[in-house]
């Protein structure tokens, strides 16, 4: 099938080439310039593990293309996906100006009738206006546009493994044929019916994913209701890890036992410095308004949102009584991404971190595997270094924020060696603190036994 995408974010970009992949032929575009000069220069605006080696090979078979000509990409598609962001206003909700300026685009630029998906995650209604923009913006010429809504379920750093192999498709239509024509363009999915780029030879045996119809309203809500309840989860267990600590428990026991029920189940149960990133913290945001606005006061989300606030206040008081004053104290950061795998820091708790560090006085040096020049864009005084063992050399304490594998395996009496003070405050409660203490560090962490 001939598609288009609008939006070369992470969503765009592993979507457009995750179906060149499985066979279609698609067109993106982005109304930044520079990004579609990157992506025909061969190279990836973000770091997305697995995605390199998918657009590379797409473009090379000519099923991929990236064009700054709106108009181009719009006509080469009867399917459009759009893809643009939705980022948090003022007020929480939902800044949906990128999808209306799109839809307006798509109106004007149409030459032949669509199929408009709406990707981006956006509130509750969102298919109606968007429809009814359509035809406003089209208003005068032949063109007619049917709309669906096909919510992402893409986590960064798994983005590529998620698309090729799903837990659920899920489609929001109000025609049968929008749903047989969204069908058939992940035919190919749901039947794994495709040379699958991350396991060679063959795929391991699992269950197919179960393909989701339902009303655009509800595809929309089902978006907005999983995020915000792995936002839930991860709170709870946060809140947990805090009550371990009053009460001489281990978060990490306490939680494993919780998640072997498989009512419960064992994901999004770490306790940590919490949940960030552009996806989480926004929609439970714009979950809580479009809840205000139908009317309902959705007082558990708020006291989510309000317990992963609280989450950099209890790291940073740990870090006081450990160290008495910050200013002038050498900390040193590993980790700046919001999660592991990906480059990403919009809305990184290590950032936020760093903020009030600096605030305080202290000297920071910092080290990420990938997120390190989009963090020095925003705190261009932190130092930053080469390795995690630069970063310890001479530190007073050492702040792990984001939990990379890599860290787990570090050479800790090495580390323990160079330190001015050997001192360790894990946010993401990825080391063993048995191990630590036994390596004579200081060692702090979320509601386990230190
Ligand atoms: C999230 C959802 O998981 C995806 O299903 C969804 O498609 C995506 O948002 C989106 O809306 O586009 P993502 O933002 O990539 O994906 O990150 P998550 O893996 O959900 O992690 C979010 C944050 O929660 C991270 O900061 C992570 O460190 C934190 N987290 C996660 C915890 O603190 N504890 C946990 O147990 C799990």
């Amino acid at each position: 099938m001939r598609i288009s995408v609008v939006g070369c974010g992470y969503v765009g970009l592993v979507t457009g080439s995750c179906l060149a992949e499985i066979g279609h032929e698609v067109m993106c575009t982005d109304n930044d310039e520079s990004k579609i000069q990157t992506l025909n220069k061969g190279k990836l605006p973000i770091y997305e593990p697995h995605l390199d080696a998918i657009v590379s090979r797409a473009r090379q078979v000519g099923r991929l293309a990236f064009t700054s000509n709106a108009s181009e990409a719009i006509g080469a598609g009867d399917v459009i996906f759009i893809c643009v962001g939705t980022p948090p206003l003022e007020t929480g909700d939902a800044d949906l100006s990128a999808i209306d300026g799109v839809a307006r685009m798509i109106a004007t630029e149409s030459q032949s009738s669509k199929l408009v998906v709406e990707k981006s995650t956006v509130p509750v209604q969102t298919g109606q206006q968007l429809k009814r923009a359509l035809a406003a913006y089209s208003h005068g010429t032949k063109v007619s546009f049917r709309v669906a809504s096909n919510p992402e379920f893409l986590r960064e750093g798994t983005a590529v493994q998620d698309f090729l192999h799903p837990d659920r498709i899920v489609v929001g239509v109000d025609e049968v044929s929008t749903e047989q024509q969204l069908r058939e363009i992940y035919k190919p999915v749901l039947e794994r019916n495709f040379n699958c780029p991350l396991h060679a030879p063959k795929c391991p045996p699992t269950v197919l994913p179960p393909f989701i119809v339902t009303t655009i309203n509800s595809a929309e809500l089902i978006k907005h209701a999983s995020n915000s309840f792995l936002a839930l989860k991860i709170s709870y267990a946060n809140a947990l890890a805090d009550l371990c600590e009053r009460l001489g428990a281990d978060v990490e026991e306490v939680t494993r036992a919780v998640g072997l029920d498989p009512r419960n189940g064992p994901n999004f149960l770490r306790a940590g410095l919490g949940f960030g990133g552009f996806c989480l913290p926004k929609d439970v945001q714009a979950f809580i308004r479009l809840a205000e606005r139908a009317g309902m006061d959705f007082g558990l989300l708020k006291e989510a949102e309000q317990i992963n606030r609280e989450r950099i206040a209890r790291f940073m008081d740990k870090a006081r009584h450990a160290l008495w004053v910050l200013k002038g104290k050498q900390i040193g950061i590993l980790g700046l991404a919001f999660k592991p795998h990906t480059d990403d820091v919009r809305f990184s708790p290590p950032l936020e971190l760093i903020r009030q560090l600096l605030g305080e006085g202290a000297l920071v040096s910092a080290y990420d595997p990938q997120a390190m020049e989009k963090t020095r864009a925003i705190y261009p005084t932190v130092r930053y270094e080469a390795d995690p063992y630069s970063v310890a050399f001479g530190a007073d304490a050492l702040l792990i924020c984001t939990e990379w594998p890599e860290f787990a395996a570090l050479d800790w009496p090495r580390i323990h060696a160079s330190m001015a003070r050997p001192m360790i405050l894990d946010g993401r409660n990825l080391l063993d603190p048995a191990a630590m203490k036994a390596l004579a560090f200081e060692y702090h962490c979320f509601g386990r036994n230190e």
